[in-house]
């Protein structure tokens, strides 16, 4: 038996890092599992990757953006058509902007504030009557230990971050009534291919990529994408069935850092 026989997850960001790594623990542990994302190419290398590594695998792809509003009912209504009911909602997608806030344009704030913070306000919004229908509806929201831990240069999406661990508190106590719970995840530096192919492209060695995790956190080591997952998949589940509105931070002891 696993922990989410007969359980749906929806899944955005799932072609990335964390999310695919999430959407195979999810479907490992009996789920079925939608997975979002704009990456078509990264998309397929998921489900694949999925498929081979959990024979009898359920799951479903979409390929929308998800920092345009429409988008969340279409979300919602692919994973309807296709598994015939949502359990669990993971707001996951997430992009970066490297601007000083002193220098910060219109467009990238409206951009990351659409696919950072406000696709998880739609796409929550979206789900929350299936949700609520679910009898264990579960909402889990990828923020970062950077929504309280700040540094400079990145102040758009740590900005969005923190405004992910408040619509999340909010959610909590508007959704207990319904049955639904809401937490976040915050991770620390998390290994991804996002990452890889960033430092690849500045011709970093892998001494030095592991060097830049050692000042970030008490573990002195970059996190594995499935060490994130697993948090997740623990808030959606029955285990974490008295925990709601909290914001679990998955950083390696990065507050010591
Ligand atoms: N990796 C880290 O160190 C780290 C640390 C803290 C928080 N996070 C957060 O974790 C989440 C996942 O990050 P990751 O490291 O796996 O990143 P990633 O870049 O590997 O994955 C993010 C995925 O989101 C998708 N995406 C981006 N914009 C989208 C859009 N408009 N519509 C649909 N899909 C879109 C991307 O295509 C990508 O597949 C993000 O919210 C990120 O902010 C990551």
């Amino acid at each position: 038996m696993g922990r989410f026989d007969g359980r749906v997850a929806i899944i955005t960001g799932g072609a990335g890092g964390i999310g695919a790594a999430a959407g195979r623990l999810f479907c490992e542990e009996g789920a079925r599992v939608l997975l979002v994302d704009l990456d078509s190419g990264a998309m397929a290398a998921a489900c694949a990757d999925i498929r081979k590594q959990v024979p009898g695998a359920q799951v479903s792809d979409l390929i929308v953006d998800v920092g345009i509003e429409d988008s969340a009912a279409q979300i919602v209504a692919h994973a309807k058509r296709a598994f015939g009911r949502i359990d669990v909602l993971v707001n996951n997608a997430g992009i970066r902007s490297y601007e000083p806030l002193a220098e910060a344009k219109r467009e990238t704030w409206e951009r990351i504030l659409a696919v950072n913070l406000l696709s998880y306000a739609y796409l929550s919004r979206e789900a929350l009557p299936a949700l609520r229908a679910s009898g264990h509806g579960s909402i889990v929201n990828v923020s970062s230990m950077h929504a309280f831990i700040p540094r400079a240069g990145m102040g758009q999406y740590d900005v969005t971050k923190a405004g992910i661990v408040s619509m999340t508190r909010t959610l909590a106590f508007e959704e207990a009534r319904h049955g639904v719970r809401v937490n976040a995840v915050c991770p620390g530096a998390t290994f991804t291919p996002f990452h890889a192919k960033r430092f690849a492209a500045d011709g970093r060695t892998q001494a030095e990529i592991e060097a830049l995790a050692v000042n970030c956190c008490v573990l002195k080591r970059w996190a594995a994408p499935r060490e994130i997952a697993y948090p997740i998949l623990w808030l959606a589940s029955e285990e974490a069935s008295y925990v709601t509105g909290t914001a679990l931070m998955a950083d390696g002891g990065g507050f010591a850092g």
